[in-house]
């Protein structure tokens, strides 16, 4: 990692784990499963898997043997990943390794033997060479989960909304990464190489039920446009105290859209 790859903590991680279930688009797993050898052992590759969530999601719904690889660029994240005990969807436990390394260096080979690619909220803070190389290196199905789509909605509306919203998106894009166009990034990317690519979507739907996520995406959320657009600051922070206000009181609620990509080869999706 340099001094500009942002760090995700385990404690963020965590707090997410659950409305990222939910909002899974599990209409996808059908047409992954047929796509998938019967009777193979399956090899998943995890792309940027910080300490394992989405193993922690697929593995139960994916039947066979299973042996997880899972890779990513803080060596933090993979200490915590590599205590997971997945069990597949007939009982067997998984076995799992971990892979320390940036997907800048991602190449073709190192995907040998993969029945799986997947990766969640990994896209949208990649650049487009980094997307093109995984397109490139799969050679199998890919579920690309939970990429942010540069749309959100509060309930109830504040004047102030979009222009948080105009800034964060303009921070995710900083420095070259996809942030909302990720996903238009990656279908592109896999149809040039023959794969048919379907997407779905996979909103975090926040209400008081999710008060704990609400205050702590909205406080990131908010830091990311003012560490953006300076000039927001003094208004930022009145609009932030406002907003967890209304959260605390359980009279706000957040719909954060995501959407879930499968690329299939040979155009069978
Ligand atoms: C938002 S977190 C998601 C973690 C996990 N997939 C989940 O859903 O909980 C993004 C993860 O991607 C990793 N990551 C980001 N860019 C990467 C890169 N270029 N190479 C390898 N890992 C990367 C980060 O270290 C982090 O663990």
């Amino acid at each position: 990692m340099n001094a500009d790859s942002p760090s995700f903590e385990p404690s963020w991680l965590a707090l997410r784990e659950s409305a990222d279930a939910t909002a899974r688009a599990s209409e996808l797993l059908a047409p992954l499963r047929d796509a998938l050898a019967p009777d193979e052992p399956l090899v998943v590759w995890d792309l940027g898997c910080g300490t394992g969530s989405l193993g922690r999601w697929l593995s139960g719904r994916l039947r066979g043997p299973q042996h997880w690889i899972l890779h990513d660029r803080d060596p933090e994240l993979l200490d915590l990943a590599r205590k997971n005990a997945y069990v597949t969807a007939d009982g067997l436990p998984a076995t799992i390794e971990t892979r320390a390394g940036d997907l800048e260096s991602l190449r073709a080979s190192d995907l040998v033997g993969a029945s799986l690619v997947t990766a969640s909220a990994l896209l949208d803070v990649l650049t487009a060479a980094e997307v093109e190389a995984i397109a490139a290196a799969a050679g199998c199905p890919a579920l690309l989960t939970l990429s942010v789509v540069g749309r959100v909605r509060l309930s109830p509306p504040d004047p102030f909304d979009a222009d948080v919203a105009a800034a964060f998106d303009a921070h995710q894009r900083r420095d070259g990464r996809l942030g909302p166009d990720a996903v238009a990034a990656a279908t592109a990317a896999f149809g040039r190489r023959g794969a048919s690519v379907r997407t779905r979507p996979s909103p975090w739907r926040l209400g008081p039920g999710q008060a704990a996520l609400t205050a702590e995406w909205l406080r990131g959320w908010v830091a990311a446009a003012v560490e953006q657009r300076p000039g927001l600051g003094p208004a930022a922070d009145g609009y932030l105290r406002r907003r967890l206000d209304e959260c605390a009181a359980g009279g706000l609620t957040v719909e954060v859209h995501h959407v879930d990509l499968l690329a299939l080869p040979g155009g069978s999706a």
